[in-house]
């Protein structure tokens, strides 16, 4: 294992995405890899850590504000490490049932810092989250929690391997 200490970073409004992240964290840590997890704006320098996980959820098109001010502040040391980057979104099962691709802000990232992948997960809006827009999504019937842990840990171990082989 040459990746020993890996970042998962999340910029979330509604702590869907710290979800997703957490459990990012906890699949790597049971791989043997040390996992700090913590939100994006928190991130100020990622040159103690051999990886970086970083997602953000999505709002009418635009990935989380604080994610991308994290890639931006962080860019020139996220070039020299690996990067994985994923976006948490969509209320329905589409993420299971194809590879979405990343919002055009988030391929232009990916670029800018050299990303190895990008993943898709479902996103969440419950009873519990906070918000006019959410509610009135959730009596039109468009909530739920999609956020599918399956694919969150087998994307985890797929990161670990990717690192482990590097
Ligand atoms: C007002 C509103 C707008 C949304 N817009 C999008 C969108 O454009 N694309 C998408 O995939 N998901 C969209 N979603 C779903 C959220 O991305 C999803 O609920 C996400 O998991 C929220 O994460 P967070 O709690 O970490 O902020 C929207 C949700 C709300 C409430």
């Amino acid at each position: 294992m040459t990746a020993k200490r890996v970042l998962v970073a999340y910029g979330t409004k509604h702590g869907a995405t710290a979800g997703i992240a957490e459990r990012i964290g906890r699949t790597l840590t049971e791989d043997g890899i040390e996992a700090v997890v913590l939100p994006a704006g928190d991130v100020h320098d990622v040159r103690g850590y051999d990886a970086v996980v970083l997602g953000g959820s999505l709002y009418a098109g635009h990935w989380s504000s604080k994610a991308k001010h994290c890639a931006e502040r962080n860019a020139d040391s996220l070039r020299h490490r690996p990067v994985f980057l994923f976006s948490s979104g969509p209320l329905d099962r589409s993420a299971e049932e194809r590879n979405i691709p990343p919002v055009p802000a988030v391929a232009r990232q990916m670029q800018l810092i050299g990303a190895r992948e990008h993943k898709t997960f479902g996103g969440s809006v419950t009873a519990r989250t906070p918000g006019l827009l959410a509610r009135s999504m959730l009596r039109q019937g468009k909530g739920g929690d999609y956020r599918a842990p399956e694919r969150i840990e087998d994307w985890a171990h797929h990161i670990s391997a990717e690192l482990a082989a590097a």
